[in-house]
């Protein structure tokens, strides 16, 4: 035992014995009183070049049981990790891949079984998908990356299905990588009969998948999509309480399997579009006992439900932040209900170390990372701006904060790139808040940064010459209809909205109710306290920002109350409107409304609500929006302003 770390503990934790630290901290007393600390080297060299290594670590191994699961959901092209500011985060799709063949390892080392799931959105907001450049469509690289991680199921998303040659490329690609393990059970596409060249319409991925392990167990997948309205046309989506009647399915459920292993793109509770329980409770209609193992999606965040104690259900984030972990034991006793556990890894070099083990890179995930590295410098991806003078976020302070990105966009990039020589200038300018992606940090600015926080090609629309009484109402209008609009937000075509309005939600309920909890609290302090790394060394720091999720999975047992696998400080959160706005110009009677052509629905229907009942008040109709300007759009918006303000 080195006296000086003991003695430290001792001095930091003077009223807490060791073992209670570490018991607190779910350790063996041993780790943090004993362990070879000579010559620790902390955080070693992320992988992907120019990213930011991580510096924490998992403080728990994994709870591997029977049968096991890595799940990843909405990784929205972001396969080269999170290169700057987010260590957490860090790894890359190279680095998973490597982790994943040595998971393997170790499943068969232990006789037990591990699969590997993936709940869709794999395109849209991120350049290495999205910037991929002619003459090859969207996401030909990126996908052919993703693939080769062995996946046991896939599915699709909703991203996948805005743009008809989009959902027609990604099926292809999706057929031709997994086969049988792309499982999608509600989606039909139409397409043309390579015979008749009529249009037929066909299966978008598998409906089901009966397949068995290696440790031969007998498995039934399905892969449901919520009940998603604004699709392509030649798209076709049946709700899955609905697919659950069908005749296919009765009899896919037939027979027992050992398990039933649901992947779908679904929140596990937003009531609006999660059906999960319909589909769990069709199962259990015909098996009360068999185990149901549900992997969600969509709405990015972190979360974890049971229906019964025969099920659980994981939502593994977003942004391939986060590799989701399930486990189930006892299954071979169906005499007592099996015991199900679950972990939020970190995506980082750590995370993957402290399970894997040293040295966890094989050949192929090296390969990898390296493919991704030149991909990015091939697509320019790094191509530099400007600089960013500071960090500016999307989640963490209100949007009249200067910390805000939505102070910068409705103050400054906005008023400053939105007008024209020809008009009143400036413009009122309205945003839907959904439209931005992700946060913006100081420092360099690339057209990969771009990608992320403004994926999306939208243009600049305009109605000219709004009354200024109708225009400096709109804005709180909008609001309230974004709030009372929200339970039909896939009806609407205001999907994006919607799901970011969820996340904030759910996010920044967690994060009060953390707060609000002085015992999570407290166990969070001790926490923070250490951090061991995996050969048992450990060093005093406090914790970093990070995800602090409460779930409704953690039981009663204090060891389980996170699923995270790493501890944090939760972040901050503040509550987002859902439209902002740039100044109301000054002392004009009649004003240019300008908006992304996205939300031309919204302010159409907002102004003539707010007209309605005024025989005199003109109703706005689509012939009257005009293109605002030609030269900028969504994606290139911050480009621009980054070259001019920024140099
Ligand atoms: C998809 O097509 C099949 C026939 O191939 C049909 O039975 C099913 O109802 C269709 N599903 C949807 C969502 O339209
Ligand atoms: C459980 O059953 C599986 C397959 O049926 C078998 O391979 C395994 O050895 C059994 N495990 C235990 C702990 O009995
Ligand atoms: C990247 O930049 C180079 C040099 O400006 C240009 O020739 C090339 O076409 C660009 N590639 C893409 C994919 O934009
Ligand atoms: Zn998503
Ligand atoms: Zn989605």
């Amino acid at each position: 035992m080195r006296l000086t770390t003991a003695a430290l503990a001792a001095a930091l934790v003077s009223s807490c014995p060791l073992y209670a630290l570490a018991a607190a901290l779910q350790l063996p007393f041993t780790a943090l009183s004993g362990g070879d600390n000579d010559g620790a080297k902390p955080a070693r060299l992320a992988q992907q070049p120019g990213s930011t290594p991580p510096v924490d670590w998992p403080y728990r191994s994994l709870p591997w049981g029977d049968l096991n699961v890595l799940a990843t959901t909405d990784t929205h092209g972001w396969l080269l990790g999170h290169q700057r500011n987010e260590p957490s985060y860090s790894g890359d799709w190279g680095d998973y891949y490597s982790f994943v063949q040595r998971m393997k390892e170790e499943a068969r080392r232990r006789g037990v079984d591990l699969l590997l799931v993936d709940s869709g959105d794999r395109v849209d907001g991120n350049g290495l998908v999205d910037a991929e450049p002619s003459p090859h469509p969207k996401g030909y690289t990126a996908l052919s990356i993703f693939s080769r991680v062995p996946y046991d199921v896939v599915t699709t998303g909703n991203h996948e299905l805005y743009k008809f040659p989009v959902a027609s490329y990604v099926s292809s690609v999706m057929h031709d990588k997994f086969g049988d393990r792309w499982v999608v059970s509600n989606v039909n596409i139409t397409a043309q009969d390579e015979v008749t060249g009529r249009e037929v319409e066909r299966l978008l991925g598998n409906r089901m998948r009966r397949f068995t392990t290696e440790q031969g167990r007998k498995v039934v997948a399905f892969g449901p999509l919520f009940d998603f309205k604004a699709h392509a046309a030649g798209i076709a989506v049946q709700a899955p309480s609905a697919m659950v009647k069908e005749q296919w399915f009765q009899e896919a459920i037939a027979s027992a399997p050992d398990v039933f292993l649901l992947v779908g793109h679904m929140s596990l509770r937003i009531e609006a579009d999660s059906e999960w329980t319909a589909v769990v409770r069709a199962i259990r209609e015909v098996h009360p006992t068999v185990p149901v193992l549900v992997f969600g999606g969509h709405h990015h965040i972190r979360d974890c439900v049971q229906e019964d104690e025969y099920s659980m259900s994981l939502a593994s984030g977003r942004y391939f932040e986060t590799v989701g972990f399930m486990s189930v034991a006892g299954l071979n006793d169906s005499s007592t209900p099996p015991v199900f556990k679950r972990r939020y890894i970190d995506q980082n070099r750590n995370s993957y170390e402290y399970h894997a083990g040293k040295g966890f890179d094989t050949d192929e995930g090296k390969a990898i990372t390296q493919e991704l590295a030149e991909t990015a410098r091939r697509f320019n991806l790094t191509d530099q701006f400007g600089v960013a003078p500071q960090d500016y976020f999307l989640h963490r302070f209100p949007h009249t904060d200067r910390r805000s990105i939505f102070h910068l966009l409705t103050t400054s990039v906005l008023p400053s790139l939105i007008t024209r020589p020809d008009r009143p200038s400036p413009p009122y300018t309205v945003l839907n808040t959904g439209s931005i992606r992700f946060d913006l940090f100081k420092g360099p600015f690339t057209r990969g940064d771009q990608w992320q926080i403004l994926p999306f090609a939208n243009n600049f629309l305009f109605l000219r010459d709004v009354p200024r009484g109708l225009a400096e109402r709109l804005l709180h209008h909008l609001n309230l209809v974004g709030e009372h609009g929200f339970a039909e937000a896939s009806q609407t075509g205001r999907e994006y909205t919607a799901e970011e309005r969820a996340w904030l939600t759910q996010q920044g309920a967690d994060v009060r109710a953390a707060a609000d909890s002085a015992a999570l609290e407290h166990a969070h302090r001790l926490r923070s306290l250490a951090t061991t790394t995996p050969d048992g060394r450990w060093r005093m720091r406090r914790a970093s920002e990070g995800y602090v999720t409460l779930d409704a999975c953690g039981g009663d047992d204090p060891a389980e109350q996170f699923g995270d696998d790493t501890a944090h400080r939760p972040y901050r959160s503040a509550r987002q409107p859902v439209f902002v706005a740039t100044a109301l110009p000054h002392k004009t009677e009649q004003v240019d409304v300008v908006f992304f052509d996205f939300i031309v629905i919204d302010v159409l229907r907002g102004l003539n609500a707010l007209g309605g009942g005024h025989k005199a008040a003109r109703r706005y109709r689509l012939d009257d929006v005009e293109r605002y300007v030609e030269w900028v759009s969504a994606n290139t918006l911050m480009e621009e302003y980054a070259k001019r303000a920024w140099n």
